[in-house]
C-alpha cells in the first residue's frame, strides 16, 4: 500500500509540472491561456505559431506519463506504474501550481500508453494520426484515439490496464466536453488554425 500510495505521488508530482506553459514563457511567447481554447497543452500552443515550442509542450507532456510508469514499474512493480499513470494524469489535468486547472491529458495519456507498452500507445497514435489527418480536429483525434487504446486493451484481454485505461477515456472526454459542444455545432478550430 505505501508503494501505490508513493507511487501516486510521485506521478502527480511528475504530471503536475505545465510544459506548456513553462515553455512558452520562456520562449517569450506570452500566456498560452490567454489565447484559443486556452488550454495549456501542445494543440493550444501552436496556436501561438511556434511549432518548435508545441512540439517540445507535446514530447515533454508525454514523456512525463512515460517517466511516471516506467519509473514506478522498476521500483514496485505492476500495480505501483497503474498508480502513478493515474497520478500523472491527473496531475497534468488538475496541478496544484495552476489553482488545479491543467490540460486536457492527450499527449499524457500518449506518453503513458508508451510507458506500459507500444502495443498500446500504437492504436491511438494510428487513430489519432488517420482522424488528425483526415479532419484536422486534434480533439477528434485525441477523443476517437483513447478510445481505440482502451478497445485495444479490451482485445488482446488486458483487463487491469484496460480498466484504468477505461478511467483515463472518461476523463479525456469529460476535460473535451467543451470541445464535443463545439463539434457538434461546426464550430471547432482545426489544427494551426489561431480561433
Ligand atoms: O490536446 C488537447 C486537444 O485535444 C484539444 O486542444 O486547445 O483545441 O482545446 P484544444
Amino acid at each position: 500500500m505505501f508503494e501505490i500510495i508513493i507511487a501516486l505521488i510521485g506521478g502527480y508530482l511528475l504530471g503536475s509540472i505545465p510544459f506548456g506553459l513553462l515553455l512558452t514563457r520562456a520562449a517569450g511567447m506570452g500566456d498560452v491561456r490567454a489565447i484559443g481554447s486556452g488550454n495549456i497543452g501542445a494543440t493550444n500552443v501552436l496556436r501561438m505559431g511556434n511549432k518548435k515550442v508545441a512540439a517540445a509542450t507535446l514530447l515533454l507532456d508525454a514523456l512525463k506519463g512515460t517517466l511516471a510508469v516506467v519509473l514506478a514499474k522498476q521500483l514496485f512493480g505492476m500495480e505501483a506504474a497503474m498508480a502513478a499513470a493515474l497520478g500523472a494524469f491527473l496531475g497534468h489535468l488538475y496541478p496544484v501550481w495552476l489553482k488545479f486547472k491543467g490540460g486536457k491529458g492527450v499527449a499524457t495519456f500518449a506518453g503513458i500508453s508508451l510507458g506500459f507498452s507500444w502495443h498500446v500507445l500504437a492504436p491511438f497514435a494510428i487513430v489519432w494520426l488517420l482522424t488528425a489527418f483526415i479532419t484536422r480536429y486534434s480533439s477528434l483525434a485525441a477523443l476517437l484515439g483513447s478510445v481505440a487504446a482502451t478497445a485495444g486493451l479490451f482485445w488482446v484481454e488486458r483487463y487491469d490496464l484496460a480498466y484504468l485505461f477505461v478511467v483515463l477515456t472518461a476523463i479525456v472526454f469529460f476535460k473535451h466536453r467543451e470541445n464535443i459542444s463545439r463539434l457538434l455545432k461546426g464550430t471547432e478550430s482545426k489544427i494551426g488554425k489561431k480561433g
